[in-house]
């Protein structure tokens, strides 16, 4: 039996306070999210019960109790207080996918800080201007991460401790880092959990916009009233559940699904620090016996693409449950994914602004491969005409995604940017910026983006982003940067260039100035093709129309091009 049920039911006698007093939690009441991941779930009779399951790259294996999971926590939390760590402080998370990494993010929220993770691909640029905006007091990395900081660390006056949680102690450490190491460290049994209430900073996510910098998303410790209950109702968590979530804990996936939803339901949740293959990910599954699977478009494809064969060589009958997130799913992926593991990825439709699942199938719902389902109960979502801003009254019609604010999870503004957050507001509506349509049945159609925001492999890459950083390279002119179609990935970068006079194209300066946006900003941000260009295309004013170039990738029409530049 699924905890889902009927929708209908479900919708009809929804209200938050289901999560709340199963959570045991009552308006008013302190609440602090690292606690209930935690020591909650211990005071439940599970201390010894297995939380975390870590398996590193070489298959290594690290495995934490939920009591473990408590104890860590707290030990991080309190080193983190010793140097000298305030509430609402801005603590990054800078590492690939270790244990320190989770139980990091616990330890931080545990004081009341504010949990900032960051992809340990970005480079020095991706970072700097995320630790800018939040003006981060440390940052808790790994040794290899640690020369990506050095460079930057003259600009960063703000930034007090470098954290360092693998140093090798025979090496000296540099001007303010610091070396923890969670293993050797005395683990701390009682601790004053910092008292944070519904409304108190928890975790500040970074996402990419069309224009200008990246915002940072403010969520709050209610966030757990929706996580808890998306958790337990869409991903249909069971105690006896094995639960893998593929996201990286950079990524709102990683944090909503990966640490707060799983350990505030008491699973117990694997992870898996190792690059992508599909013989090693059946092979996880198989040895850990995961029954329940969150994972991503991309991903799937990927499987997709390694084949039938390969599933047939692992056991895999331990998979009850599966959901994907991130990019649109197509109907493709849900029928191949019901051919060889017997039950179709329910896609699953949210943003990192939104904290939780917002539109999304349910283990009981019939199942329509390439749509994105239903509202979550309690959330009213629908589409509305983009120039009225008024749901349409017939179905079918295609239009702006649009869901009525005040759901615990939704964020609570973009850091040091309130002006860019009321912005997604109109008539009364958030509008995540997302096209779809609305069957006669109330299925959700994802159509696509309402910006230029590139979607590749479920990562949002700003074009503005990478042409800023293009500009930095010393034999480009101009840049304009758009999506190009990829069979795996939905959409990859790709960059038109210009050069300055006295540069040549070659294929050298190509793999050069791909590079040099790898180290910048990260390998998702890399374009996967430059193409030279004489002159890009511009409006009259002078303005880059990445539109037109767009539409050449896609080979779509053009459309109407008055405001072009004559030659
Ligand atoms: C954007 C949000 C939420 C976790 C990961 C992404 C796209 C997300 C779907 C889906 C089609 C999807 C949207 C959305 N997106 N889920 N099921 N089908 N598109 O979080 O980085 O904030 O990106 O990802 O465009 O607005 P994010």
């Amino acid at each position: 039996m699924s905890h889902f049920g009927s929708y209908d039911e479900r919708v009809k006698n929804f209200d938050w306070k289901i999560s709340e007093n199963e959570l045991g939690y009552k308006e008013g009441d302190p609440i602090n999210i690292g606690w209930y991941c935690t020591d909650r779930i211990c005071e439940m009779g599970k201390a010894d019960k297995p939380a975390l399951i870590w398996e590193g790259p070489t298959g290594n294996e690290k495995r934490y109790t939920y009591n473990d999971l408590r104890l860590t926590s707290n030990t991080i939390g309190s080193f983190l207080r010793s140097l000298g760590i305030k509430n609402e402080d801005r603590v990054c998370l800078f590492m690939d996918k270790i244990p320190e990494l989770y139980l990091g993010f616990l330890g931080i929220l545990k004081i009341g800080a504010i949990a900032q993770p960051l992809f340990s691909a970005f480079g020095d640029e991706s970072l700097f201007i995320r630790l800018e905006n939040a003006q981060t007091k440390a940052i808790i990395t790994q040794k290899k991460h640690a020369p990506k900081i050095r460079k930057i660390i003259d600009k960063m006056p703000w930034l007090e401790h470098i954290i360092i949680v693998d140093q090798d102690p025979a090496k000296p450490l540099q001007e303010r880092e610091v070396s923890f190491n969670l293993d050797e460290a005395p683990k701390v049994e009682t601790f004053d959990i910092f008292p944070t209430y519904a409304e108190s900073p928890s975790v500040l996510h970074y996402t990419s916009g069309t224009t200008g910098q990246p915002k940072g998303v403010k969520h709050v410790h209610a966030s757990l009233i929706s996580q808890y209950l998306t958790a337990k109702w869409v991903l249909d968590l069971h105690d006896d559940d094995i639960y893998w979530c593929t996201a990286d804990p950079g990524w709102v996936t990683g944090t909503s699904y990966g640490i707060i939803g799983a350990f505030s339901n008491g699973v117990t949740q694997c992870i898996l620090d190792a690059g992508f293959s599909a013989d090693n990910w059946y092979r996880f599954i198989e040895k850990h016996k995961v029954s329940v699977w969150y994972s991503a478009p991309t991903a799937i494809r990927s499987l997709m693409k390694a084949g039938d064969d390969v599933v047939k060589r692992y056991n895999l009958s331990s998979l009850r449950h599966l959901a994907s997130v991130g990019e649109p799913l197509n109907s493709e992926a849900v029928i191949w994914s019901e051919k060889v593991f017997g039950k179709p990825f329910l896609d699953t439709y949210w943003q990192t602004e939104t904290g939780c699942m917002v539109i999304t199938n349910f283990p009981d719902m019939k199942i329509k491969p390439g749509s994105m389902g239903k509202g979550f109960p309690g959330i009213i979502a629908t589409v509305v005409d983009p120039e009225t801003y008024e749901p349409f009254e017939e179905s079918g019609k295609m239009g702006l995604i649009a869901i009525k604010p005040g759901w615990p999870s939704m964020m609570r503004t973009y850091w040091n940017n309130e002006e860019t957050y009321q912005k997604k507001f109109v008539n009364g509506w958030y509008i995540p910026g997302d096209r779809s349509s609305i069957d006669n049945e109330g299925y959700f159609w994802f159509v696509g983006r309402d910006d230029d925001v590139i979607n590749t492999g479920g990562h949002l890459v700003s074009p503005f982003e990478v042409e800023s950083a293009l500009l930095e390279h010393e034999a480009v002119a101009e840049s304009a940067v758009v999506a190009k179609p990829d069979f795996v990935n939905m959409e990859v970068v790709k960059a038109f260039v210009t050069l300055k006079p006295g540069f040549t194209a070659s294929k050298e300066l190509d793999l050069q100035i791909m590079n040099f946006v790898r180290k910048k900003l990260s390998p998702l941000a890399m374009p996967q093709e430059i193409e030279f260009v004489e002159t890009l295309p511009k409006t009259r004013s002078g303005k880059i129309m990445r539109r037109i170039l767009h539409a050449k990738e896609w080979g779509e029409e053009i459309g109407d091009t008055s405001t072009l530049e004559e030659d």
